[in-house]
């Protein structure tokens, strides 16, 4: 009987806490693993306390995963952030202690496209604001300033991931479309990318930013830009709260240069239900104001739970770490009858030579390999054509650059 050298899947340890979503639990059911699921989040010192059995942990963005927690980790393989932002995991201590962290940063990109199109043809209406009236017992039937949105041109600054969908889902309405990105895009549909900021707010009816936040990024619409915008047009941020300087959009509004404007996100956001919300653009006509929920539906949830609990999948059985955030990206196909040898290692010089000796010594041949490295850590996968023993495993992890090994197959 052949020996087998992957960790059984019965003794794989997974830990998913704050009710992440059943899809991602089916994910690893259908690929045999058993993961146990915590409703609620854990503290720094209940993590640590439970930690040191589990080989993969899932978290969505109320778990802190930092030291000691993560020093007290055994067998940690890898860590799935079920949700976009990865700032509650110290990235660099997972890396240095071999542990790749998975996020989802696209499984929402639809979501946030969707309700951008949404809001462009509900100011365009004054939609909100009519029914803001209609609640408060005013009919006000009217079709002064209401406006198709065919023909119309929609500027999309920053063409992404979102701004990119935005594009096309403007097309279908019969809106023109124009975009701006620092870097050159290939442009999807009839769109038209355009060379300055400035050009594009001159030209749209409908400005909408899907930039990230960066230094360069920060109030990058502002009294200025808002200036070179058309008399009676919109603008919509659903990108970050730093993009936009709200008194300016304020100041715009009152005055009557927008005709409108839709945010999703806010320089200030409270923490919880129980703050209230406090913001310059509150009580003004024809404002649609959301609780950054852009990209907040059951469909990106359940995405997320399948991108992750994919991922993580992935790495477990070939040790891809495609798409892990504080990892080199190494992804090698599975050929049959190859056994694959993992090692994460401190990123010096001379380690793929000392690896190759070992290997060479035990008259084993490297079918293939692929080294990546990223910061400090560097990251190696081979193949080799026979199972090698563990005495090989056991010479690579005494070498004093390894972080962590493992096999496969
Ligand atoms: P992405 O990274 O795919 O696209 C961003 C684009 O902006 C890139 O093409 C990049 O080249 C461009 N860009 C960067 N700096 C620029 C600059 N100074 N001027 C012009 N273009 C610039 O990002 P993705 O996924 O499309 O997300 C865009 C924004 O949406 C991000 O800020 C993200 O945080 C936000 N977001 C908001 C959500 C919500 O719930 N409202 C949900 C998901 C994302």
């Amino acid at each position: 009987m052949t020996k087998q050298y992957s960790y059984p899947k019965d003794k794989v340890r997974i830990l998913l806490l704050e009710g992440i979503h059943p899809a991602a639990v089916d994910i690893f059911k259908e690929a045999g693993y058993e993961a146990r699921v915590v409703k609620s989040a854990m503290s720094n010192q209940e993590l640590r306390d439970v930690i040191e059995p589990i080989h993969v942990l899932g978290i969505r963005s109320k778990t802190q995963i930092r030291q000691p927690a993560i020093g007290a980790s055994k067998r940690l393989l890898a860590i799935g952030c079920f949700c976009i932002g990865t700032d509650q995991v110290d990235l660099d201590a997972a890396a240095s202690k071999g542990v790749p962290v998975f996020n989802a940063p696209f499984s929402n990109t639809r979501s946030v496209a969707e309700l951008t199109l949404a809001e462009v043809v509900m100011l365009s209406r004054k939609a909100a604001h009519r029914s803001m009236e209609l609640h408060s017992g005013r009919w006000e039937k009217s079709a002064a300033g209401s406006r198709e949105v065919r023909n119309k041109t929609i500027g999309i600054v920053g063409y992404g991931h979102i701004g990119s969908q935005v594009g096309l889902l403007a097309e279908a309405f019969g809106m023109r479309v124009v975009f701006y990105d620092i870097v050159n895009k290939l442009p999807l549909g009839n769109a038209v990318q355009l060379a300055s900021l400035g050009e594009l707010l001159q030209s749209s009816d409908f400005v909408t930013l899907h930039v990230p936040e960066s230094p360069e990024t920060r109030n990058m619409v502002s009294s200025r830009e808002i200036s070179l915008m058309k008399n009676g047009s919109c603008l919509l941020n659903l990108s970050r709260g730093s993009v936009v300087d709200l008194k300016a959009v304020s100041d715009a509004l009152t005055s009557g240069h927008l005709a409108g404007a839709a945010l999703d996100v806010f320089p200030r956001e409270p923490g919880s239900s129980s703050e209230a919300f406090e913001c310059e653009l509150r009580g003004l006509e024809n404002v649609i104001l959301t609780p950054h929920i852009g990209g907040s539906t059951e469909e990106a949830q359940r995405n997320i739970g399948i991108e992750v609990a994919s991922a993580l999948v992935k790495y477990i059985e070939t040790g891809s770490s495609s798409g892990s955030v504080n990892f080199p990206h190494v992804d090698l196909p599975l050929v049959r009858n190859r056994h694959r040898v993992l090692n994460i290692h401190r990123n010096v010089p001379g380690v793929l030579s000392n690896i190759n000796r070992i290997v060479a010594e035990m008259g084993v041949n490297i079918s293939s390999q692929y080294l990546g490295t990223r910061h400090d850590v560097g990251y190696l996968i081979m193949d080799v054509d026979q199972k090698i023993s563990r005495e090989v495993k056991r010479e690579i992890d005494l070498l004093d650059t390894t972080i962590k090994t493992r096999l496969l197959f």
